[in-house]
């Protein structure tokens, strides 16, 4: 294998993807390498990402900017037991759309020659071998994908 320069880790938030974060920080330590956390945010199918909505105490925003809001706020959670030096390596993008669409775009545009991701995710339907976005992922990707299963939330 070539060396690993560039590392994209998707999370949605799940144990699953927390796993597979800290492979990602694993190899990036081994490698010297960043790794980029993406998370990719999403209004409900129905509704229209510009949709006005008002929450008590604020002016109208559209929906949009909620998820967006919302994604960040998970995000800093999510983040919040690195290491200084786990910190030091990654890099947060934040984007709304279709994951997978949206995961293999953010993949071939950075140049990232591994991503690594959950094989199981907020849905963590166990009997399932693996999880939508990971499948759809591993056969379109470019670059080889790492899938990572979370030996605690899986009967198996
Ligand atoms: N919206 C997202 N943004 C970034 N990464 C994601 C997103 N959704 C899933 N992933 C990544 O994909 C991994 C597998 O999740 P996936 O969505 O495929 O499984 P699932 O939620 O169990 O099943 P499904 O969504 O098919 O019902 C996650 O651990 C995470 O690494
Ligand atoms: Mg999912």
């Amino acid at each position: 294998m070539h060396r690993i320069s560039r590392i994209l880790a998707p999370v949605d938030f799940s144990p699953c993807s927390r796993a597979s974060l800290s492979q990602a920080l694993k190899f990036a330590e081994r490698f010297n390498a960043p790794v980029q956390v993406l998370n990719v945010w999403e209004v409900p199918h129905n509704v229209r990402p510009d949709l006005m909505v008002w929450i008590e105490g604020s002016d109208g925003q559209p929906v949009s900017q909620i998820a967006s809001a919302d994604a960040g706020r998970q995000m800093n959670a999510f983040l919040a037991d690195l290491s200084p030096e786990e910190r030091a390596r990654i890099e947060v993008k934040l984007e709304g759309g279709d994951p997978v669409d949206t995961i293999l775009q953010v993949a071939s545009e950075g140049g990232f020659d591994l991503i690594v991701m959950g094989t199981h995710g907020r849905r963590g339907l166990t009997h399932l071998l693996i999880g939508s976005v990971a499948e759809k992922v591993v056969r379109q990707a470019a670059c080889p994908v790492l899938t990572v299963r979370n030996r605690e939330g899986t009967a198996t």
